[in-house]
């Protein structure tokens, strides 16, 4: 295989977010937010952590960005703690949140490296969860009015804005698993949660619009494709009604005006509908999508099950998390967003491994089974730019090693390693890896050839 050249401007970067990072969860006036609460409950986070203090990045920030620079990052995805800058979710704003960010920015433009800002990373502010959280539509103006104010304080610098990270995992995980903040299990609340949400996102998107027509907006959604174990009719028609659910619930609305049918006749009247001004808040057009991809699901036919499909365990190798390493799923979800939708560009929001990591005597992390994943699957993207893709960057995984929701501290995704007794940095050999990447825009031949 011949090097793998990237277009010019090919944007890359890495991504974290806000709650599994920053720590400092009740510093200089920043409110509680549905994880604080969350991860305190026994039983929630299967380490028993909770991200208090998490990497300590409201500290070391300037540490970090120099990390990024380092790496030669062009951009760097990060999200906002809603109720650091509005500790009630609405209301009074908590300028030295506003600052931390406006600060962080600033360093980052000083570094060279673009500021990507997430709005909403699933730390929803507790205030807001116990006005109904988002099941409530009343929700989505609060987010509008927050998005706004962030868009004020920083647009003149921030060019790329994410509304939303992944409504599918906060619906699912959060309103009918259970499994993630605030751990409801109800199906009702939860599709009207992703209601409300889509609502958000498109009232928050105008609002930005109207103050600078030039910002990049878009949602970033999880999109993993959902294969059938095999060719029986049964089997490839819960493949399909679980891949509606998982990949088209949100975008659906926003290009189609309504949820995919898959939807509809699996929900009947529990699927909210859409009135004909809702529909036009949630089609505006956005400016690229974002795509979180890790791995592939593999389904087959039970009437047990929610949605009548069962998944499968992986036929191939996996990572910490148990997910499949399917490099395939990435190119392939990357070409069914371009066909299904053709959106005028597409980043890549999210893409990395979790492995066990085994730091030698010295503390250093010989990530070799990163560096293959890694290489594998920006193999698999760059192939979709021979197919006319609008691909116009990717965004790893993570920074460093953080809080992973339910799986506490016990799952690293980071080029970075972070000791969280002494909150240590090391870079791996995958951020060694990675950097090379960057500086010659080209994926070499051979995952390891550094
Ligand atoms: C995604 C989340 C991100 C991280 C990765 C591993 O679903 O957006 O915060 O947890 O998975």
């Amino acid at each position: 295989m011949a090097d793998l050249v990237f277009p010019d401007n090919f944007l890359w970067g890495v991504a974290t977010a806000a709650y599994q990072i920053e720590g400092a969860c009740d510093e200089d006036g920043k409110g509680p937010s549905i994880w604080d609460e969350f991860s305190r409950i026994p039983g929630k986070i299967v380490t028993g952590d909770t991200a208090d203090i998490a990497c300590d990045h409201y500290h070391l920030w300037r540490q970090d960005v120099a990390l990024m620079r380092s790496l030669g990052l062009g951009a760097y995805r990060f999200s906002i703690s809603w109720p650091r800058v509005l500790p009630e979710g609405e209301g009074t704003v908590n300028e030295a949140g506003v600052d931390f960010y406006s600060r962080l920015v600033d360093e980052l433009l000083a570094a060279g490296i673009e500021p990507v800002v997430t709005l909403y990373h699933w730390d929803l502010p507790l205030a807001l969860h116990r006005a109904g959280g988002w099941p409530n539509p009343e929700i989505a103006p609060r987010f509008a009015e927050y998005a706004e104010l962030m868009f004020r304080r920083l647009g003149d610098r921030v060019r790329f804005w994410v509304t939303l990270n992944e409504p599918w995992v906060v619906c699912h995980g959060g309103y009918l698993r259970g499994e993630l903040a605030p751990g409801h299990k109800d199906l009702e609340e939860s599709l009207r949660a992703g209601h409300t949400l889509l609502l958000a996102h498109g009232m928050a998107l105008a609002r930005m619009r109207s103050l600078r027509p030039d910002a990049q907006i878009g949602l970033a959604v999880n999109l993993w494709p959902v294969h059938a174990a095999s060719d029986s009719e049964e089997d490839q028609a819960a493949a399909a009604r679980l891949g509606a659910y998982v990949n088209q619930w949100f975008l659906d609305p926003v290009y189609r005006g309504d949820y995919p049918t898959a939807m509809r006749e699996a929900f009947a009247e529990t699927l909210p509908t859409f009135t004909d001004e809702e529909r036009r808040t949630v089609q505006r057009p956005l400016d690229f999508v974002g795509v979180n991809n890790y791995s592939r699901w593999l389904v087959r036919h039970d009437s047990e099950r929610f949605l009548g499909a069962a998944q499968m365990g992986a036929p191939g190798p996996v990572t910490e998390m148990s997910w499949e390493i399917y490099p395939e799923a990435l190119s392939e979800i990357i070409c069914w967003v371009q066909e299904q939708y053709s959106p005028p560009a597409i980043y890549v929001t999210e893409n990395g491994a979790a492995f066990e990591d085994k730091p030698d005597e010295r503390g250093r992390v010989n990530d070799q089974d990163r560096v293959q994943y890694l290489h594998a699957y920006l193999s698999s993207a760059h192939r979709t730019l021979a197919e006319g893709a609008p691909l116009r960057g990717y965004f790893l995984w993570s920074l460093m090693d953080n809080f992973e929701w339910c799986f506490g501290f016990s799952k690293r995704f980071g080029i970075v390693r972070v000791e969280h007794d002494t909150q240590a940095r090391m870079m791996k050999r995958s951020g060694y890896w990675y950097a090379q990447v960057i500086r010659a825009n080209t994926l070499p031949s051979e995952s390891s050839d550094t």
